[in-house]
């Protein structure tokens, strides 16, 4: 009897409270901050700390689970203030219904991995930045913000803005690759694309920049391995994208399981107090990344869970995602004043703020609507844009005697490989919010919508993406001896990528090479699509065969999109956000590295007593903004509006670009800096800004992009952000080893 009295009253008060509040609002429209002040004075300890504590469903799962009881119990008594991997408008309605019963009533925030779209999905982030279009990047994060959110969803655990340099690491599918200009770039357009006007409209998703930090720099592309980076490292590579999050009022952030030198991000104050929260001044909250507050005790910086709430909220992690480390023992630690409440209070308010600001303490059921949820999961529009985006993704590695595009007329067109008919594939790692793969367009199904009835397309799986049986081939041969040119679709399969998908070799498995020159001794024409959620090392292919486009995981709309491509209807325009190592003996390898006191020539194995090897060039396979064109592009008339730059003034520098080809496309020209002597050695260029653009055939157009200090600026050996006199190299090009303009300027 007591309990429920104590229920209804605590009920009526919150009620009476809301109706006063809400007659207040009308009256004195509180603010967001006096509304949480309201509901915080209401709240026990118990239920401030169940606002700290965050569970998976168990049915869909994205770490290691263990099992913490009923759900329900716990939403009922408060003691969950968000789950994840609950999705959908009527389960999302369900489970919110049962935290309504709670005593305050506190509504839940939903959460999701909706990395590359929900139920349309676009291609793996990594293939995105390879279109290097902002717009086009920010309109696919909008797109599945609008079906997360349709689908009840309030939050999603994205961008993930991690600069990596090492393609063995699984998770470079889900960030923008090696540099941090353009890393950064796309950490904003993905905030924007993903929170829209950040206003807690229906069709807008809290971001969560993550994984903070430097996860990207595991040791030896290990996944979840220890980082070991210099202060200036962290500052100058890593952090960027990160501070670009915040710039773009990224709601949430996410830290990562890593150690950073030793101390685990989860419990480093230096980077989720005194960086995020101090310097930048971030005022959302950090959630722990799936059970990094309890693995501190794996990684030795804790002896217990209880020490690990300890240290995680000190340090600055506000909710604790599946770690079970606050909910049980928060309050203990405040009890014995280990834990002040008002470091509890703060995480608190950070996590009811973004509650009321999406509307949830007016309506808890807002974003759960089936009608909505029906009508944006089928928006035709969508998969155009998915199409539209795959298009840009797909990079032109090679063309040898203009193979490419095929043409419309063939008669006989075979596509063989493991790849060629696979649907799952296509979807790339991170497809967890749709499991539903019918809808995916096979690259097989691509062909044949494009070419209908006028060409015969033969097909052949050849082989499987991992097992070693030939027993494939002599089919696959039969069918390319049959066709004017064979396609041949091979790489990885989906899930060797992503989280906990590091390899140690990133060749092609199985025996997919061998096909490949089972299929080259035929003599016929040869495309290769290479497909994988990283870099692949493939020497063989790369040097035998003329045609090879890197398509990534291009999402539902991939065999649109590559058919297009393939047939000439699109232009490939995307240039590599990421170095392709000859071999992994190269790695980490990446462009923009230090010149050293014996710099090797990129290409010569001979050079004694210089920083190369004597087995292999130095040079890549490919290099970063590596990308061709079915046309070609010319770069002259290179101007600057003044030879030396003072210190607060800036330099024009223009150009002209000319597509001196047969046929409209994109290019990327990318314009790079170096610092020839500085109080820090500086790499040996760096990019500093690019711009993409349409060209009609023999159409010029002039090019401008502005130098100022800024983009002189690094950390000096005081850590300071400053830029020093001296003279700087200017170089405009196509990709980071194809330098079509150069000149030198001095700064003041
Ligand atoms: C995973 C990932 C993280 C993801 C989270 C929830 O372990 O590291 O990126 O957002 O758990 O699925």
């Amino acid at each position: 009897m007591y309990k429920c009295k104590t229920f209804m009253l605590a009920t009526l008060l919150v009620l009476g409270s809301a109706s006063i509040a809400q007659k207040k609002v009308i009256a004195t429209k509180k603010t967001i901050d006096q509304r949480v002040d309201s509901v915080m004075k209401l709240m026990t300890l118990e239920e401030k700390i169940g606002q700290l504590n965050q569970y998976s469903s168990k049915d869909e799962v994205t770490g290691p689970m263990s099992d913490n009881g009923s759900r329900k119990q716990q939403l009922v008594a408060g003691k969950v203030g968000s789950m994840l991997n609950v999705r959908g408008a009527e389960r999302t309605r369900k489970v919110q219904e049962q935290a309504m019963q709670s005593r305050l009533r506190i509504p839940l925030l939903f959460g999701q991995d909706v990395i590359h779209g929900y139920k349309t999905t676009f291609p793996i982030p990594l293939a995105e930045v390879a279109s290097w279009d902002m717009q086009a990047i920010e309109m696919g994060s909008r797109i599945a913000a609008i079906e997360g959110a349709a689908a009840g969803l309030h939050w999603t655990f994205a961008p993930m803005v991690d600069i990596s340099r090492d393609p063995r690491w699984g998770r470079v599918m889900e960030g923008a690759g090696e540099d941090t200009y353009l890393g950064s770039m796309v950490a904003k357009a993905r905030v924007k694309g993903f929170q829209g006007t950040n206003t807690g409209k229906l069709d807008e998703m809290l971001a969560c920049a993550k994984h903070f930090a430097a996860y990207g720099a595991a040791a030896g592309g290990r996944d979840y391995n220890s980082v070991d980076v210099s202060e200036r490292t962290l500052w100058e590579v890593y952090l960027p994208p990160f501070k670009a999050a915040v710039d773009a009022g990224a709601a949430t952030f996410m830290n990562s399981f890593n150690d950073i030198n030793g101390v685990p991000a989860t419990g480093n104050k230096y980077l989720q107090r005194d960086i995020l929260k101090e310097k930048w001044g971030f005022k959302g909250f950090v959630v722990s990344d799936w059970g990094s507050i309890s693995e501190m005790v794996d990684h030795g910086y804790v002896k217990d869970k209880k020490d690990a709430a300890l240290s995680a909220l000190s340090a600055g992690s506000d909710m604790d995602m599946e770690g079970q480390a606050y909910l049980p023992h928060l309050a203990t630690l405040v009890k014995e004043g280990k834990v002040p409440v008002a470091l509890i209070d703060d995480a608190v308010k950070r996590i009811l703020r973004k509650k009321f600001e999406l509307g949830l303490f007016d309506d808890p059921f807002r974003f759960s609507n089936e009608a909505r949820e029906q009508q944006q999961l089928n928006n035709p529009q969508h998969r155009i844009a998915a199409r539209e985006m795959a298009e840009k993704s797909i990079v032109l590695m090679k063309n040898e005697k203009n193979i490419l595009p095929l043409s419309k007329n063939i008669k006989k067109l075979a596509i063989i490989g493991p790849l060629a008919k696979s649907e799952e594939d296509m979807l790339g790692f991170w497809n967890v919010a749709w499991p539903d793969n019918s809808d995916v367009v096979t690259q097989y199904e691509g062909l044949q919508n494009k070419l209908g009835n006028n060409t015969e397309l033969l097909y052949a799986q050849g082989c499987g993406i991992t097992d070693t049986s030939r027993a494939g081939f002599a089919e696959a041969i039969a069918a390319a001896l049959q066709a004017e040119v064979v396609i041949v679709s091979v790489g990885e399969a989906r899930d060797m990528s992503g989280e906990a998908n590091s390899r140690a070799n990133i060749h092609l498995p199985g025996v997919q090479e061998e096909l490949l020159k089972a299929i080259h001794a035929t003599g016929k024409p040869i495309v290769v699509l290479i497909n994988a959620g990283r870099p692949l090392v493939f020497n063989w292919t790369a040097d035998n065969v003329p045609a090879i486009l890197y398509t990534w995981w291009l999402g539902s709309e991939a065999g649109n999109a590559i058919a297009n491509v393939l047939l000439g209807d699109y232009n490939p325009g995307g240039k590599l956000p990421m170095t392709f190592p000859r071999g992994e003996g190269q790695i980490p390898i990446h462009y923009n590295y230090l010149n050293t006191g014996r710099p090797s020539p990129d290409n010569d194995t001979h050079a004694r007593y210089r920083s190369g090897y004597i087995d292999m060039v130095k040079s890549p396979k490919y290099a970063f903004g590596h990308g061709l064109s079915y046309t070609t592009f010319t770069y002259s008339n290179l101007q600057m509006s003044k030879p030396t730059l003072a210190a607060n003034d800036s330099i024009i520098v223009q150009f002209t670009l000319t597509n001196s080809g047969k046929v409209a496309g994109e290019e990327v020209a990318q314009l790079y800096l170096r610092d020839e002597v500085a109080s820090v050695v500086r790499p040996v260029k760096e990019l500093k800004d690019f711009t993409k653009l349409m060209l009609q055939p023999g159409e010029s157009r002039t090019i401008r992009f502005v130098i100022n200090k800024e983009k002189l600026s690094f950390y000096n050996q005081q850590l300071e952000w400053a830029a020093e006199p001296g003279t700087f190299q200017l170089m405009i090009g196509s990709a980071s080893n194809d330098i079509r303009l150069q000149s030198k300027f001095e700064l003041q």
